[in-house]
Protein backbone atom coordinates (compact mmCIF):
# COMPACT_ATOMS: atom_id res chain seq x y z
CA UNK A 1 0.00 0.00 0.00
CA UNK A 2 1.14 3.95 -0.80
CA UNK A 3 -1.33 5.25 1.82
CA UNK A 4 0.55 8.55 2.16
CA UNK A 5 1.22 8.83 -1.41
CA UNK A 6 1.54 12.57 -2.44
CA UNK A 7 1.73 13.24 1.39
CA UNK A 8 4.71 15.93 2.56
CA UNK A 9 5.22 15.65 6.50
CA UNK A 10 7.09 17.76 8.01
CA UNK A 11 8.80 15.52 10.95
CA UNK A 12 9.32 17.91 13.68
CA UNK A 13 12.08 15.89 16.41
CA UNK A 14 12.32 17.75 20.01
CA UNK A 15 14.53 16.52 22.90
CA UNK A 16 14.30 12.86 24.42
CA UNK A 17 14.81 9.39 24.13
CA UNK A 18 12.14 8.57 22.07
CA UNK A 19 14.48 10.44 19.12
CA UNK A 20 16.16 7.13 18.51
CA UNK A 21 12.10 5.89 17.18
CA UNK A 22 11.46 8.80 14.82
CA UNK A 23 14.45 7.34 12.43
CA UNK A 24 12.35 4.07 12.38
CA UNK A 25 9.14 6.76 12.01
CA UNK A 26 10.89 8.52 9.35
CA UNK A 27 11.53 5.47 7.06
CA UNK A 28 7.78 4.15 7.68
CA UNK A 29 6.51 7.06 6.20
CA UNK A 30 8.60 7.06 3.39
CA UNK A 31 8.20 3.91 2.62
CA UNK A 32 4.23 4.39 2.85
CA UNK A 33 4.41 6.75 -0.07
CA UNK A 34 5.24 10.08 1.80
CA UNK A 35 8.07 12.41 1.48
CA UNK A 36 9.33 13.90 4.58
CA UNK A 37 11.13 16.87 5.82
CA UNK A 38 12.88 16.76 8.82
CA UNK A 39 13.32 19.50 11.50
CA UNK A 40 14.84 19.16 14.56
CA UNK A 41 15.51 21.04 17.96
CA UNK A 42 18.71 21.93 19.45
CA UNK A 43 17.64 19.45 22.19
CA UNK A 44 16.54 16.70 19.63
CA UNK A 45 20.47 17.05 18.33
CA UNK A 46 21.08 16.12 21.84
CA UNK A 47 19.88 12.50 21.06
CA UNK A 48 20.23 11.73 17.48
CA UNK A 49 21.95 13.29 14.69
CA UNK A 50 20.58 15.53 11.83
CA UNK A 51 22.97 13.22 9.56
CA UNK A 52 20.78 10.33 10.27
CA UNK A 53 17.70 12.07 10.18
CA UNK A 54 18.90 13.19 6.33
CA UNK A 55 20.58 10.31 5.41
CA UNK A 56 16.67 8.99 5.99
CA UNK A 57 14.75 11.83 4.77
CA UNK A 58 17.09 11.88 1.78
CA UNK A 59 16.58 15.51 2.33
CA UNK A 60 18.88 18.12 4.50
CA UNK A 61 17.51 18.85 7.77
CA UNK A 62 17.02 22.34 9.48
CA UNK A 63 17.04 23.70 12.43
CA UNK A 64 17.60 26.79 12.84
CA UNK A 65 15.47 29.80 12.23
CA UNK A 66 18.65 31.90 11.05
CA UNK A 67 19.19 29.12 8.26
CA UNK A 68 20.77 31.00 5.18
CA UNK A 69 20.26 28.17 2.67
CA UNK A 70 16.62 29.50 2.05
CA UNK A 71 17.13 32.27 -0.17
CA UNK A 72 14.31 34.19 1.18
CA UNK A 73 15.48 33.38 5.28
CA UNK A 74 12.27 32.39 6.09
CA UNK A 75 12.73 28.42 6.33
CA UNK A 76 9.54 28.72 8.82
CA UNK A 77 7.27 29.98 6.22
CA UNK A 78 8.84 27.81 3.02
CA UNK A 79 8.63 24.37 5.12
CA UNK A 80 5.53 24.89 6.46
CA UNK A 81 3.21 26.11 3.12
CA UNK A 82 4.73 23.10 1.34
CA UNK A 83 3.36 20.86 4.48
CA UNK A 84 0.25 18.55 4.44
CA UNK A 85 0.92 17.64 8.27
CA UNK A 86 3.13 18.78 11.24
CA UNK A 87 4.10 15.37 13.02
CA UNK A 88 6.30 16.30 15.85
CA UNK A 89 7.60 12.80 17.41
CA UNK A 90 8.57 13.21 19.93
CA UNK A 91 7.21 16.22 21.35
CA UNK A 92 8.37 16.78 24.88
CA UNK A 93 6.26 17.88 27.16
CA UNK A 94 8.73 21.53 27.45
CA UNK A 95 7.45 21.47 23.62
CA UNK A 96 3.84 21.49 24.62
CA UNK A 97 4.17 23.97 26.75
CA UNK A 98 5.63 26.21 24.18
CA UNK A 99 3.25 24.74 21.71
CA UNK A 100 0.73 26.14 23.74
CA UNK A 101 1.57 29.84 24.81
CA UNK A 102 2.42 30.14 20.65
CA UNK A 103 6.53 30.31 21.80
CA UNK A 104 8.15 30.74 18.87
CA UNK A 105 11.98 31.09 19.65
CA UNK A 106 13.46 28.08 17.72
CA UNK A 107 12.77 26.78 13.73
CA UNK A 108 10.26 23.95 14.65
CA UNK A 109 8.25 25.96 17.21
CA UNK A 110 8.06 29.33 14.86
CA UNK A 111 6.66 26.79 12.36
CA UNK A 112 4.01 25.53 14.26
CA UNK A 113 2.64 28.99 15.10
CA UNK A 114 3.22 30.19 11.72
CA UNK A 115 1.34 27.19 10.01
CA UNK A 116 -2.03 28.13 7.94
CA UNK A 117 -4.16 26.09 10.53
CA UNK A 118 -6.75 25.36 7.70
CA UNK A 119 -4.28 23.76 5.97
CA UNK A 120 -1.82 22.06 7.71
CA UNK A 121 -2.57 20.16 10.73
CA UNK A 122 -0.83 19.76 13.66
CA UNK A 123 0.01 16.41 15.07
CA UNK A 124 1.79 15.20 18.37
CA UNK A 125 3.53 12.34 19.79
CA UNK A 126 4.29 13.13 23.37
CA UNK A 127 6.68 11.39 24.64
CA UNK A 128 8.25 11.47 28.64
CA UNK A 129 8.28 10.24 31.69
CA UNK A 130 5.21 8.95 33.83
CA UNK A 131 5.06 11.85 36.26
CA UNK A 132 5.52 14.35 33.79
CA UNK A 133 2.49 13.15 31.45
CA UNK A 134 0.19 12.48 34.56
CA UNK A 135 1.45 16.36 36.00
CA UNK A 136 -1.61 18.77 36.25
CA UNK A 137 0.14 20.86 33.59
CA UNK A 138 1.03 18.96 31.07
CA UNK A 139 -2.77 17.59 31.27
CA UNK A 140 -4.02 21.12 31.19
CA UNK A 141 -1.69 21.52 28.69
CA UNK A 142 -3.03 18.35 26.50
CA UNK A 143 -6.41 19.64 26.81
CA UNK A 144 -5.77 23.29 25.58
CA UNK A 145 -3.73 21.90 22.53
CA UNK A 146 -6.75 19.69 21.82
CA UNK A 147 -8.66 22.70 21.85
CA UNK A 148 -6.78 24.64 19.84
CA UNK A 149 -7.11 22.07 17.00
CA UNK A 150 -3.88 19.98 17.43
CA UNK A 151 -4.06 16.58 17.14
CA UNK A 152 -2.57 14.77 20.22
CA UNK A 153 -1.52 11.13 19.46
CA UNK A 154 -1.65 9.03 22.67
CA UNK A 155 1.33 7.58 24.34
CA UNK A 156 2.45 3.99 25.36
CA UNK A 157 2.39 2.13 28.66
CA UNK A 158 5.41 0.04 29.87
CA UNK A 159 9.07 0.69 30.60
CA UNK A 160 10.59 3.86 30.75
CA UNK A 161 14.36 4.60 29.84
CA UNK A 162 14.48 6.46 33.42
CA UNK A 163 13.63 2.89 34.42
CA UNK A 164 9.91 3.67 35.78
CA UNK A 165 6.87 1.77 34.11
CA UNK A 166 3.64 3.83 33.29
CA UNK A 167 1.91 5.96 30.75
CA UNK A 168 4.24 8.45 28.40
CA UNK A 169 6.40 6.21 25.98
CA UNK A 170 6.60 7.33 22.99
CA UNK A 171 3.68 5.47 20.52
CA UNK A 172 6.24 2.45 18.18
CA UNK A 173 6.66 3.53 14.73
CA UNK A 174 4.27 1.63 12.96
CA UNK A 175 1.45 2.80 15.98
CA UNK A 176 2.07 6.02 14.50
CA UNK A 177 2.02 5.65 10.70
CA UNK A 178 -1.40 3.72 11.22
CA UNK A 179 -2.67 6.86 13.26
CA UNK A 180 -0.85 9.47 10.38
CA UNK A 181 -2.48 7.30 7.66
CA UNK A 182 -6.17 6.96 9.81
CA UNK A 183 -5.43 11.12 10.14
CA UNK A 184 -5.61 11.71 6.46
CA UNK A 185 -9.17 9.62 6.06
CA UNK A 186 -12.09 11.06 4.98
CA UNK A 187 -14.20 11.05 8.67
CA UNK A 188 -17.50 9.72 6.42
CA UNK A 189 -18.19 7.46 9.75
CA UNK A 190 -17.82 10.22 12.11
CA UNK A 191 -20.26 10.01 14.99
CA UNK A 192 -20.89 5.95 14.59
CA UNK A 193 -20.80 3.07 16.32
CA UNK A 194 -19.56 0.38 14.27
CA UNK A 195 -20.07 -3.07 15.31
CA UNK A 196 -18.15 -5.95 12.96
CA UNK A 197 -18.15 -9.58 13.47
CA UNK A 198 -15.03 -11.05 11.84
CA UNK A 199 -13.22 -14.60 11.57
CA UNK A 200 -14.41 -18.02 12.04
CA UNK A 201 -16.11 -19.86 15.09
CA UNK A 202 -14.77 -22.68 16.42
CA UNK A 203 -17.16 -25.36 17.54
CA UNK A 204 -16.10 -27.94 20.30
CA UNK A 205 -16.40 -31.67 19.67
CA UNK A 206 -14.45 -32.38 23.22
CA UNK A 207 -11.60 -30.72 24.80
CA UNK A 208 -8.86 -30.94 22.39
CA UNK A 209 -11.26 -31.58 19.03
CA UNK A 210 -13.31 -28.89 17.64
CA UNK A 211 -14.75 -28.11 14.09
CA UNK A 212 -13.88 -24.45 11.92
CA UNK A 213 -13.55 -22.94 8.76
CA UNK A 214 -10.80 -21.55 6.94
CA UNK A 215 -11.54 -17.54 7.07
CA UNK A 216 -8.49 -15.62 8.13
CA UNK A 217 -11.09 -12.88 9.68
CA UNK A 218 -8.87 -10.47 7.49
CA UNK A 219 -11.58 -9.11 5.91
CA UNK A 220 -13.43 -8.18 8.85
CA UNK A 221 -9.99 -6.86 10.44
CA UNK A 222 -9.67 -4.57 7.58
CA UNK A 223 -13.07 -3.48 7.65
CA UNK A 224 -12.82 -2.99 11.51
CA UNK A 225 -9.48 -0.81 10.86
CA UNK A 226 -11.11 1.34 7.73
CA UNK A 227 -14.13 2.06 10.14
CA UNK A 228 -12.40 3.48 12.82
CA UNK A 229 -10.32 5.25 10.29
CA UNK A 230 -13.38 7.12 8.96
CA UNK A 231 -14.13 8.05 12.74
CA UNK A 232 -16.41 5.17 14.12
CA UNK A 233 -16.20 3.71 17.38
CA UNK A 234 -15.62 -0.10 16.64
CA UNK A 235 -16.11 -2.98 17.92
CA UNK A 236 -14.99 -6.23 16.48
CA UNK A 237 -16.14 -9.31 17.89
CA UNK A 238 -13.39 -11.68 16.49
CA UNK A 239 -13.76 -15.61 16.46
CA UNK A 240 -10.30 -17.09 16.96
CA UNK A 241 -7.75 -15.80 14.36
CA UNK A 242 -4.42 -14.39 15.25
CA UNK A 243 -4.54 -10.83 13.34
CA UNK A 244 -3.65 -8.22 15.44
CA UNK A 245 -6.03 -5.69 16.82
CA UNK A 246 -6.88 -2.22 14.72
CA UNK A 247 -5.22 0.60 16.08
CA UNK A 248 -8.05 2.14 18.07
CA UNK A 249 -10.93 -1.03 17.62
CA UNK A 250 -12.46 -2.13 21.02
CA UNK A 251 -11.80 -6.02 20.60
CA UNK A 252 -14.10 -8.79 22.30
CA UNK A 253 -12.52 -12.46 21.42
CA UNK A 254 -15.21 -15.58 20.99
CA UNK A 255 -14.94 -18.85 20.27
CA UNK A 256 -18.28 -20.37 19.27
CA UNK A 257 -20.88 -19.36 17.33
CA UNK A 258 -23.00 -19.41 20.75
CA UNK A 259 -20.76 -16.92 22.67
CA UNK A 260 -20.56 -14.73 19.72
CA UNK A 261 -24.58 -14.19 19.27
CA UNK A 262 -24.28 -13.14 22.80
CA UNK A 263 -21.45 -11.04 22.39
CA UNK A 264 -23.00 -9.26 19.11
CA UNK A 265 -26.84 -8.93 20.38
CA UNK A 266 -24.98 -7.40 23.05
CA UNK A 267 -23.36 -4.74 21.77
CA UNK A 268 -25.65 -4.48 18.96
CA UNK A 269 -27.93 -2.20 21.72
CA UNK A 270 -25.02 0.75 21.20
CA UNK A 271 -24.35 0.00 17.45
CA UNK A 272 -25.57 2.00 14.43
CA UNK A 273 -24.01 -0.10 11.68
CA UNK A 274 -23.65 -3.61 11.86
CA UNK A 275 -20.92 -5.15 9.45
CA UNK A 276 -21.59 -9.38 9.86
CA UNK A 277 -18.13 -10.78 8.30
CA UNK A 278 -17.79 -14.08 10.46
CA UNK A 279 -17.92 -17.23 8.89
CA UNK A 280 -20.19 -18.37 11.66
CA UNK A 281 -20.58 -22.38 11.98
CA UNK A 282 -24.06 -22.97 10.51
CA UNK A 283 -24.04 -26.57 12.91
CA UNK A 284 -22.34 -27.28 16.25
CA UNK A 285 -21.63 -30.56 17.90
CA UNK A 286 -25.24 -31.48 19.79
CA UNK A 287 -22.99 -32.49 22.78
CA UNK A 288 -19.70 -31.53 23.79
CA UNK A 289 -18.09 -33.96 25.55
CA UNK A 290 -16.35 -32.44 29.08
CA UNK A 291 -13.64 -35.29 28.56
CA UNK A 292 -11.19 -36.33 25.55
CA UNK A 293 -13.36 -38.93 23.41
CA UNK A 294 -11.04 -41.80 23.52
CA UNK A 295 -10.33 -44.72 21.23
CA UNK A 296 -11.85 -48.05 22.27
CA UNK A 297 -9.89 -50.19 20.70
CA UNK A 298 -13.30 -51.67 18.37
CA UNK A 299 -12.45 -49.96 15.53
CA UNK A 300 -15.52 -47.92 15.77
CA UNK A 301 -15.54 -44.35 15.17
CA UNK A 302 -17.92 -41.95 17.04
CA UNK A 303 -20.95 -40.93 15.54
CA UNK A 304 -21.23 -36.98 15.96
CA UNK A 305 -25.05 -35.10 16.10
CA UNK A 306 -25.24 -31.73 15.10
CA UNK A 307 -27.76 -28.80 15.76
CA UNK A 308 -28.08 -25.36 13.90
CA UNK A 309 -27.08 -22.62 15.66
CA UNK A 310 -28.96 -19.68 15.49
CA UNK A 311 -28.02 -17.19 12.59
CA UNK A 312 -26.51 -13.90 14.06
CA UNK A 313 -27.15 -11.44 11.38
CA UNK A 314 -30.87 -12.47 10.66
CA UNK A 315 -30.83 -12.11 14.36
CA UNK A 316 -29.35 -8.61 14.94
CA UNK A 317 -31.62 -7.51 11.36
CA UNK A 318 -34.88 -8.67 13.21
CA UNK A 319 -34.21 -6.50 16.05
CA UNK A 320 -35.89 -4.08 17.36
CA UNK A 321 -33.46 -1.27 17.15
CA UNK A 322 -32.81 -2.40 13.69
CA UNK A 323 -36.41 -2.50 12.63
CA UNK A 324 -36.77 0.94 13.79
CA UNK A 325 -34.25 2.18 11.38
CA UNK A 326 -31.88 2.69 14.23
CA UNK A 327 -29.30 0.05 13.10
CA UNK A 328 -28.28 -0.76 9.84
CA UNK A 329 -27.23 -4.00 8.82
CA UNK A 330 -24.84 -5.05 6.26
CA UNK A 331 -24.38 -9.00 5.53
CA UNK A 332 -21.62 -11.04 4.14
CA UNK A 333 -22.32 -14.02 1.44
CA UNK A 334 -19.17 -16.47 0.50
CA UNK A 335 -19.88 -18.54 -2.44
CA UNK A 336 -18.58 -20.90 -4.38
CA UNK A 337 -20.98 -20.25 -7.74
CA UNK A 338 -23.57 -17.78 -8.79
CA UNK A 339 -22.44 -15.22 -6.54
CA UNK A 340 -25.53 -12.66 -8.11
CA UNK A 341 -27.93 -15.11 -7.47
CA UNK A 342 -27.43 -16.30 -4.50
CA UNK A 343 -26.49 -13.09 -3.03
CA UNK A 344 -29.77 -11.31 -4.15
CA UNK A 345 -31.16 -14.30 -2.32
CA UNK A 346 -29.66 -14.39 0.61
CA UNK A 347 -30.41 -10.66 1.28
CA UNK A 348 -33.97 -10.92 1.06
CA UNK A 349 -33.28 -13.78 3.34
CA UNK A 350 -31.40 -11.97 6.13
CA UNK A 351 -34.01 -8.71 6.23
CA UNK A 352 -30.43 -6.67 5.18
CA UNK A 353 -30.67 -3.74 3.25
CA UNK A 354 -27.18 -4.69 2.01
CA UNK A 355 -24.98 -7.52 1.23
CA UNK A 356 -21.56 -7.71 0.45
CA UNK A 357 -20.94 -11.32 -1.82
CA UNK A 358 -17.29 -12.50 -2.70
CA UNK A 359 -16.25 -16.05 -4.14
CA UNK A 360 -14.64 -17.93 -0.62
CA UNK A 361 -12.34 -20.26 -1.89
CA UNK A 362 -10.41 -17.22 -4.24
CA UNK A 363 -9.93 -15.10 -0.97
CA UNK A 364 -9.93 -17.29 2.66
CA UNK A 365 -6.53 -16.26 3.44
CA UNK A 366 -5.19 -14.25 1.00
CA UNK A 367 -4.79 -9.84 1.14
CA UNK A 368 -7.01 -9.43 -1.26
CA UNK A 369 -10.96 -10.07 -2.46
CA UNK A 370 -13.21 -8.29 -5.02
CA UNK A 371 -16.49 -7.90 -4.02
CA UNK A 372 -20.17 -7.33 -5.22
CA UNK A 373 -22.53 -5.03 -3.40
CA UNK A 374 -26.36 -6.05 -3.60
CA UNK A 375 -28.85 -3.94 -2.29
CA UNK A 376 -32.40 -3.13 -3.18
CA UNK A 377 -31.22 -0.75 -6.14
CA UNK A 378 -29.38 -3.59 -8.03
CA UNK A 379 -25.55 -4.51 -7.80
CA UNK A 380 -22.31 -3.06 -7.38
CA UNK A 381 -18.91 -4.47 -8.40
CA UNK A 382 -15.64 -3.28 -6.13
CA UNK A 383 -12.77 -4.72 -8.62
CA UNK A 384 -10.12 -6.79 -7.29
CA UNK A 385 -7.88 -5.18 -5.03
CA UNK A 386 -6.38 -5.28 -0.93
CA UNK A 387 -8.71 -5.79 0.97
CA UNK A 388 -7.51 -2.71 3.05
CA UNK A 389 -8.90 -0.80 -0.50
CA UNK A 390 -11.89 -2.57 -0.75
CA UNK A 391 -12.78 -2.05 3.09
CA UNK A 392 -12.58 1.48 2.63
CA UNK A 393 -14.62 1.69 -0.29
CA UNK A 394 -16.95 -0.54 1.15
CA UNK A 395 -16.77 2.51 4.26
CA UNK A 396 -17.68 4.79 1.80
CA UNK A 397 -20.59 2.95 0.35
CA UNK A 398 -22.38 1.98 3.74
CA UNK A 399 -21.54 5.90 4.46
CA UNK A 400 -23.69 7.16 2.09
CA UNK A 401 -26.45 4.67 2.52
CA UNK A 402 -26.71 5.50 6.08
CA UNK A 403 -26.12 9.38 5.17
CA UNK A 404 -29.09 9.21 2.48
CA UNK A 405 -31.22 7.20 5.17
CA UNK A 406 -30.72 9.56 8.09
CA UNK A 407 -31.45 12.84 5.55
CA UNK A 408 -34.53 10.46 4.08
N1 LIG B 1 -24.18 -15.40 9.55
C1 LIG B 1 -24.45 -15.17 10.87
N2 LIG B 1 -24.77 -16.21 11.69
C2 LIG B 1 -24.84 -17.47 11.22
C3 LIG B 1 -24.57 -17.72 9.85
C4 LIG B 1 -24.23 -16.65 9.04
O1 LIG B 1 -24.38 -14.01 11.33
N3 LIG B 1 -25.17 -18.45 12.04
C5 LIG B 1 -23.89 -14.25 8.67
C6 LIG B 1 -22.49 -14.17 8.17
O2 LIG B 1 -21.66 -13.43 9.04
C7 LIG B 1 -22.67 -13.47 6.85
C8 LIG B 1 -24.01 -13.95 6.37
O3 LIG B 1 -24.70 -14.36 7.55
O4 LIG B 1 -22.78 -12.07 7.00
C9 LIG B 1 -23.99 -15.05 5.35
O5 LIG B 1 -23.43 -16.19 5.86
P1 LIG B 1 -23.30 -17.54 4.98
O6 LIG B 1 -22.74 -18.57 5.87
O7 LIG B 1 -22.58 -17.25 3.72
O8 LIG B 1 -24.76 -17.85 4.61
P2 LIG B 1 -25.71 -18.94 5.12
O9 LIG B 1 -26.83 -18.26 5.81
O10 LIG B 1 -24.99 -19.98 5.89
O11 LIG B 1 -26.28 -19.56 3.78
P3 LIG B 1 -25.75 -20.78 2.89
O12 LIG B 1 -25.36 -21.87 3.84
O13 LIG B 1 -26.91 -21.08 2.05
O14 LIG B 1 -24.62 -20.26 2.07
Amino acid sequence: MNDLAGKHIVLGLTGGIACYKAAELCRALIKEGATVQVAMTDAATQFITAVTMQALSNRPVYGSQWDAREPNNMAHINLSREADAILIAPCSADFMAKLLHGGADDLLSLMCLARPMDTVPLLIAPAMNREMWDHPATVRNRAQLQADGCTVLGVGTGDQACGETGDGRMLEPQELLQDVVAFFQPKVLAGQQVLVTAGPTFEAIDPVRGITNRSSGKMGFAIARAAQEAGAQVTLVAGPVSLPTPRGVRRVDVQSASDMLLAAVECSQSASIFIATAAVADWRPAHASDQKIKKDGSGQTPTLAFVENTDILATVAQSVRAKAGALYCVGFAAESHDLLAHATAKRIRKGVPLLVGNIGPATFGRDDNALLLVDADGARELPHNSKLALARQLIAEIAKRTAAKSHA
